[in-house]
């Protein structure tokens, strides 16, 4: 396979748990990965490792927060590397708190970055994969904006509307041969799962352990039980899933 016929995807929060997992599968099946992430440093040992045999990653450093970084991120693609087939928006941040827990600033926060950003990278990449052959966006939501947990109200309305917007452009652009489809995770043992015991006074390790007795399938997800449905969804296996949302909780509901 030449450079130009290999594929694209663009992943945010590349350089975060499931993020990097999701990476190294697309590059794995020989695809080439533009890698988003505000962590600089992560996204270079990621870069360091995934271009050994040569360049199939690029990193690109930014806040999500900004829409003129979001919107870089499709051109930079298709600068780099001619094309962009895949989008996955999986960066997202967890903030916990009931309505009187939340703040202004932890509410826009929250929105900011889990939902306003995928507006704005959404709609340049169906603006580029519209008449150039179509292509494939998976939106990281979870089984708490499907099902709401306790104690987490901007996070799980967050990724409602992550669900809900995935819906609406997979409907609106599957005409288009674009693909949309938001995949909902339950726990998975993570960067983002861990701090939050920490931070609750708990060895992460033991309470990630405690957390595997409540799955029916025995353990919390591994960024790669992810990856593997990522990639799915994105591949012509799934050509036939739009518009929709997955679970892969693992069949533990939310309670
Ligand atoms: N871990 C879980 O239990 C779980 C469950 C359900 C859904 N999810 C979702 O999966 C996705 C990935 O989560 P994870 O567990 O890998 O988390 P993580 O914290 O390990 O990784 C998230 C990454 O996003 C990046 N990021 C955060 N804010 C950013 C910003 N403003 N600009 C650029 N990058 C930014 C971080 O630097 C980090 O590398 C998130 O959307 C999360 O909500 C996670």
């Amino acid at each position: 396979m030449n450079d130009t016929e290999k594929k694209t995807a663009v992943v945010t929060g590349a350089a975060g748990g499931i993020g990097q997992a999701i990476s190294r599968q697309f590059v794995a099946s020989g695809y080439r990965v533009i890698a988003a992430d505000a962590n600089q440093a992560s996204l270079t040992r990621l870069e360091a490792e995934l271009n050994r045999n040569g360049q199939t990653v690029w990193g690109k450093a930014g806040d999500l927060r900004n829409k003129v970084y979001c919107e870089e991120l499709i051109d930079y693609s298709v600068q780099a590397t001619g094309r962009l087939d895949v989008l996955v928006n999986n960066a997202g941040i967890i903030t916990r708190g009931n309505i009187l827990e939340t703040t202004d600033e932890d509410w826009e926060r929250t929105f900011d970055i889990n939902l306003r950003s995928i507006f704005y990278t959404c709609r340049k990449a169906i603006g580029h994969m519209k008449g150039r052959g179509g292509g494939a966006i998976v939106n990281i939501a979870s089984c708490w904006g499907l099902y709401p947990g306790p104690g987490h109200a901007a996070y799980c309305t967050s990724k409602a509307a992550v669900a809900a917007f995935s819906k609406c452009l997979g409907r609106d652009h599957a005409g288009d041969g674009i693909r949309v489809n938001a995949m909902c995770p339950n726990e998975v043992n993570t960067p983002m799962l861990r701090p939050g015991f920490a931070r609750r006074g708990f060895d992460p390790d033991s309470a990630v352990a405690e957390l595997n007795k409540s799955v029916p399938l025995g353990r919390i997800a591994e960024p790669e039980d992810i990856s593997d449905v990522v990639f799915f969804l994105c591949s012509d296996a799934a050509r036939y899933i739009a518009g929709t949302t997955i679970e892969v909780n693992g069949a533990k509901p939310v309670y």
